[in-house]
């Protein structure tokens, strides 16, 4: 497509082709590294999956690395896809374990019979050489309790130990986490199971582990959620659950947490299979893939040759209780450009559609309206996004988070994703759009807002 007015100037989206959860996410050497599950051939039948890569200095300006996969699916063990997985920076460089995924031809379920899940490492000295592919753990390894889902590692080092946690489904259709123990990280053994006390959806995927001022908490994406009363009839959730004070994942035992205490990272439309990593300043950094496994809505309407993105980066810090916060990383302000001020009852037009919307003196009712079509909207007691053009939302209708105290509200908008925080990013929606004019459109009522116009750190991204 020559004309795309919405490939972004600020979330990462791959050059053509299907993405999906970021992978191996890691600062090495002062770069950031962002790998992600990736379909070049998309929208071809069985396009092969395996890991694209993005580079950047500075967390806003990136490169793609390479043409096609950093990471194929070129060995027997990975036949149906190099799935997701993690980066652990060692002295010689970094470890990426990942999943193995192959579905045997026939007739199979593929959840008792069928499928393998295979744990594979492969050593960088760079993230952009790398080693031999090296097989740790088969579903024969798995404990005798799970079906022949198990994916998605998460490898970290405490205590003088390597740490891992898998997502798996049991063969009583529970989702859980295994968790493993290494001296060396490379021979794994197990080591018990993280579950809650009821059943929480059948399958967990993508289990992190976020480690905060001497507090952890389990982040989770749990399957078979659609008839939970806060889950939109959606499948598929992604949120976090607190460890009790003093509890670790990396520890040995059968540990149980209180599903009741499950808190969704974000209550929007297009929020799934998030991951974080330590950055070299310490910060944890958390980044999400800004699309769905199973959605009744649009993300690459009209023929794009393009689908999905990721979300900006997001620092995640500790708030009082027990919650985590999530603010866009402060460098995404170095692609600020004009500022306007936008009084409540106003409107204002902007030649691109980008830009940063900070709005204080909040006051219900409060409504900030993009293109006439998405409303960001707070009544005193819910925080809702809406749209009312079907065209702009492509099957995005309405979402909620409840909030009877607002304090501030972000906004981010990059010409086909928006993201919102309000309350030092206590709350966080984010969605895709496809608006249609070529400028965009705000207007405000019930709030006073600084406005920015974004830059295109993607400039030459593509090339
Ligand atoms: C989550 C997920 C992971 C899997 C990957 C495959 O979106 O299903 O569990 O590793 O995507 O692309």
């Amino acid at each position: 497509m020559s004309h795309d007015p919405w490939r972004m100037g600020f979330h990462l989206m791959p050059p053509t082709g299907w993405l999906n959860d970021p992978n191996g996410l890691c600062q090495l050497g002062g770069t950031y590294h962002v790998f992600h599950q990736y379909s070049p051939d998309w929208p071809a039948a069985g396009a092969p999956r395996g890991w694209g890569h993005f580079a950047s200095n500075d967390l806003v300006r990136w490169h793609v690395v390479g043409e096609g996969f950093a990471i194929a699916p070129d060995t027997p063990d990975e036949a149906s896809g190099a799935y997701s997985g993690c980066a652990v920076p060692i002295e010689a460089g970094v470890r990426f374990y990942y999943t193995g995924n192959v579905k045997e031809p026939g007739d199979f379920d593929y959840v008792r019979e069928g499928r393998r899940s295979v744990q594979i490492l492969v050593e960088s000295p760079d993230c952009h050489r790398m080693g031999e592919k090296r097989v740790l753990l088969r579903n024969a390894d798995y404990p005798a309790l799970c079906t022949r889902h198990v994916r998605d590692p998460k490898v970290w080092r405490a205590g003088g130990a390597w740490w891992m946690i898998l997502g798996a489904r049991d063969l009583d259709d529970r989702g859980l986490v295994l968790r493993l123990r290494s001296d060396d990280g490379l021979a794994w053994e197990n080591a018990g199971t993280v579950r809650t006390a009821e059943p929480f959806g059948f399958m967990w995927e993508c289990p992190d582990r976020i480690a905060i001022d001497a507090r952890e908490w389990l982040s989770l994406c749990p399957q078979g959620m659609a008839r939970l009363p806060w889950a939109n009839g959606m499948r598929d959730q992604s949120g976090y659950l607190p460890l009790p004070k003093g509890e670790a994942l990396g520890r040995t035992g059968d540990l149980v947490l209180d599903a009741g205490l499950f808190r969704r990272w974000d209550h929007g439309f297009d929020f799934y299979a998030p991951q974080s990593f330590v950055d070299e300043s310490g910060r944890t950094i958390m980044i999400g893939w800004m699309g769905m496994p199973e959605a009744p809505w649009e993300s690459a309407p009209d023929g794009l040759s393009w689908c999905h993105c990721l979300t900006v980066p997001r620092e995640v810090a500790a708030d009082a209780d027990g919650g985590l916060l999530q603010r866009p990383v402060p460098e995404l302000e170095r692609l600020r450009g004009a500022r306007h001020e936008l009084a409540g009852g106003t409107e204002l037009f902007l030649p691109e559609h980008r830009a940063d919307v900070a709005a204080r003196r909040v006051a219900a009712p409060l409504e900030l309206t993009l293109d006439d079509a998405l409303a960001v909207s707070w009544d005193g007691t819910e925080l809702a996004l809406r749209f009312s053009d079907d065209t702009v939302g492509c099957g995005r209708t309405e979402r909620l988070a409840a909030c009877d105290d607002l304090h501030d509200l972000r906004v981010l908008v990059d010409s086909s994703a928006v993201e919102v925080f309000a309350n030092d990013g206590a709350i966080a929606l984010s969605t895709r759009w496809f608006p249609r004019s070529d400028a965009l459109s705000l207007a405000l009522a019930g709030a006073a807002a600084s406005v920015w116009e974004m830059g295109d750190g993607m400039a030459g991204t593509y090339e």
